[in-house]
């Protein structure tokens, strides 16, 4: 009961983190929008009725809206879905907010289902995947890119100098949500690559992660602390940035990776 209460706040933290990051998202995102330009190249060129889990400001779902007859775009972030619909043109898109744990859609309604970059934030791997394949219709499709266990493996490395607390994310295997996923009874196909960003320092490196909102510590629901990652004094983060550099920089640019985790799978 303690634990549920706590999943449900790191939740809320997580959707307000979002909503707050909504209006400069686009402009930040630039990595996300390379990743889902590369998951899009797995889905089946026409669908019927397409779920994007985790839509954001719906930039990516306006590109799966050429390809699909019906969309629904899902967030959990209330800030991203209001930003996403003012700007919604002529296509009709549903946008509904929900839980990609506990999905609010009837089983075997959707033929196609994408999440790009969202899953992650999720609990459990077995949870989402069931859900996924509950909606999914017979020989329904899902392409899913998931940031993965390693992602921000420098910046863990160089906290890890620091002191020993968890100040990143711990990512599930790539391998823990392909077993999900046969589990849940999809034949899946997975695949995984590496992409870096650069930047010329530490507080812009940061700022890429707590600008899009992605800065809530998954750790928070299972403890009493729920702010997201605290604000870090000048000398942490010149300790840092030295560390940084010593440990990864190369020609004065600090890189961070992102560990993805492409599924596509089939019910
Ligand atoms: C990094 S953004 C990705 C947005 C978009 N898919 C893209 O690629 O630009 C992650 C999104 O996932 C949403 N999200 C996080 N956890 C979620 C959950 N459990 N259910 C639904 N959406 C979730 C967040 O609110 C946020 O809008």
């Amino acid at each position: 009961m303690a634990q549920l209460q706590h999943v449900e706040q790191y939740k809320t933290r997580l959707a307000k983190q979002f909503s707050r990051a909504a209006k400069q998202y686009d402009s930040l995102a630039g990595v996300q929008r390379d990743i889902a330009a590369d998951a899009i190249a797995f889905l089946p060129f026409k669908c019927s009725t397409l779920l994007d889990i985790g839509c954001g400001t719906g930039r990516i779902t306006r590109q799966l809206a050429e390809r699909s007859d019906n969309i629904i775009a899902m967030d959990l972030a209330l800030g991203m879905l209001q930003h996403a619909s003012e700007k919604d043109e002529d296509k009709a898109v549903y946008w509904l907010q929900s839980d990609a744990e506990h999905l609010a859609l009837a089983t075997g309604t959707v033929d196609t289902v994408f999440s790009s970059m969202a899953l992650q934030w999720c609990a459990s791997p077995k949870q989402v995947m069931a859900e996924i394949s509950r909606v999914l219709n017979v020989k329904g499709h899902a392409v899913l890119a998931i940031m993965s266990d390693g992602s921000f493996s420098e910046l863990e490395q160089v906290w890890a100098q620091l002191d020993n607390q968890r100040h990143i994310n711990r990512f599930h295997r790539s391998e823990d949500w392909q077993q999900a996923a046969q589990d849940s009874g999809l034949d899946v196909k997975l695949s995984k690559q590496c992409y870096q960003t650069w930047h010329p320092n530490l507080r812009t490196l940061l700022a890429s992660i707590k600008g899009i909102g992605a800065n809530v510590l998954k750790k928070q629901y299972t403890g009493r602390c729920l702010e997201a990652s605290p604000v870090l004094s000048r000398g942490t983060l010149a300790q840092l940035e030295t560390l940084y550099l010593a440990l990864h920089g190369e020609n004065h640019q600090l890189p961070l990776s992102y560990q993805i985790t492409f599924l596509h799978c089939v019910k």
